[in-house]
């Protein structure tokens, strides 16, 4: 920027200095002319004295010319055949200025017309004034030793100054870079921020708000990796014991025992493993579940008809309710059954004989998806735990579960958007999960 200032105002400069110049180079040819009109009224013929070199011979710097010559461009007199100029004048009696060359040295010259009465008769001539060009060659010299080369240095002096600044103000952003890269990927502790200029303040407390973050994830991780390798290792501890107590007997009656307990924990075990690897896939769909488009009537249908035998082994009474009409939404199908599925499974499991479980599905607004049964509920200060990993309500009961499957069923949820709700049933008994998906979820079919 800085250099194109200085490269515009060089030229305006050199610009101003050659019109002064061009102006008396005029000059001369205006003296000329004075003397060729005295000439031509004094004896109706050209005749010029001697001194009318010395009119234009004034300047000891540059080499100075003249020509007169006629319409047809025939010098009459002069010191030089100086060139006519190459661009016609657009008037008749248009002064032109233009650059020439005399004995292989560029020159600037001026051509004026002026009509005399010569023998009578008017005629046209023109008076050619050149000079070389050295003292505007030192002018344009002058201006760029006193103007330009001092402009350039300010330039440089500048930036050099503009680029210490800089590096000045990201030296403590280096010593953060520096902090961070010497770090094991392990330490999520926040960068320090002492130093840091209040600019780049901002970007830094971002990442640490970033790290903080990560470090609750990784904390999360780390918690939920131990849980579930305790969580196994009872199950396995169980099966190596039954496995020994069956090894060790010749009485069939409690090997077969044995054996049946073997097979309750292979089976729990798997049931763990199933939903450990759920909750996993859930978790890693974060909220980027939306690829299927999913009839959710159809899919809840599917669901209830499939548990109403296992329902009706308790003499429970599983029922759908709500609209005939299909409510499409984009979600991971599977995922989605696998949510319906854990709802379904625990009213099942923890409603007692002769029970009544009600599946509703509402198409208002946004639609909705309850599961209602009439089973103990959960006590209110438990109702957010229960969504919590691992956590069970009633440890003593006989009832078998691992406690993930209401934390799978939330990250389901989340992972389309949806809200989970938990509140007592009917008359103030039992569990109503509502799922509620937002609006924008829904789509035509
Ligand atoms: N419909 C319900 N009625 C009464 N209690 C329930 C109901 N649903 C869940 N609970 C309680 O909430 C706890 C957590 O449920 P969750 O589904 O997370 O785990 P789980 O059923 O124990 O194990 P999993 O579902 O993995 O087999 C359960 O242990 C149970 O005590
Ligand atoms: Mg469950």
């Amino acid at each position: 920027m800085l250099i194109v200032g200085t490269a515009v105002v060089y030229r305006l400069a050199l610009g101003f200095a050659e019109r002064e110049y061009d102006h008396s180079l005029y000059e001369s040819a205006f003296d000329i002319m004075q003397l060729l009109k005295k000439s031509a009224e004094d004896s109706g013929q050209i005749h010029l004295p001697n001194s009318a070199s010395d009119l234009i011979l004034a300047d000891s710097e540059d080499e100075d010319f003249f020509s007169i010559t006629n319409a047809q461009g025939e010098a009459i007199i002069g010191n030089t055949r100086l060139q006519p100029p190459l661009v016609k004048a657009k008037l008749p009696n248009e002064t032109i200025y233009y650059n020439s060359v005399v004995d292989e040295k560029p020159v600037r010259v001026v051509s004026v017309p002026i009509t005399l009465l010569l023998l009578g008769k008017p005629q046209v001539l023109h008076v050619q004034v050149g000079e070389t060009l050295n003292k505007r060659q030192h002018l344009a010299d002058q201006i760029l030793s006193s103007f330009v080369v001092p402009q350039i240095i300010l330039i440089t002096l500048s930036a050099m100054l503009v680029l210490f600044g800089i590096r000045r103000g990201l030296a403590p952003l280096e010593k953060v870079r520096d902090a961070i890269a010497h770090r094991s990927y392990l330490d999520m502790r926040p960068a320090p921020t002492a130093e840091v200029p209040i600019e780049a303040l901002p970007l830094i407390e971002e990442i640490n708000g970033l790290l903080k973050r990560l470090n609750t994830v990784f904390e999360a991780q780390k918690r939920f990796t131990a849980d579930a390798a305790h969580q196994l290792r009872t199950p396995l501890a169980g099966l190596a014991a039954q496995t020994d107590l069956a090894l060790g007997q010749n009485n069939p009656a409690p090997t077969t025992h044995a054996l049946q307990q073997i097979k309750t924990v292979s089976r729990s075990l798997n049931h763990l493993i199933h939903q450990l690897l759920l909750l996993s896939r859930s978790e890693a769909a974060g909220a980027h579940a939306l690829y299927d488009t999913v009839n959710l009537r159809e899919l809840v249908q599917e669901i209830v008809l499939e548990n109403v035998p296992r329902a009706a082994q308790k003499n429970i009474d599983l029922g759908f309710e709500g609209t005939d009409e299909a409510i499409t939404l984009r979600g991971n199908r599977q995922l989605l059954q696998e949510m319906l599925l854990n709802l379904v499974d625990n009213a099942i499991r923890y409603t007692p004989i002769d029970g009544k479980i009600t599946v509703r599905l509402d198409d208002g607004s946004k639609a909705s998806l309850t599961i209602e049964d009439n089973g103990p509920g959960i006590p209110l200060e438990e109702r957010e735990q229960v969504f919590e990993r691992f956590h069970r309500v009633d440890r003593a009961s006989s009832i078998e579960g691992t406690g993930l499957g209401l934390a799978i069923v939330q990250q389901i949820a989340l992972a389309h958007g949806a809200t989970i709700t938990l509140t007592e049933g009917q008359g103030g008994q039992g569990c109503l999960f509502r799922v509620e998906f937002p609006e924008q979820y829904k789509t035509l079919d």
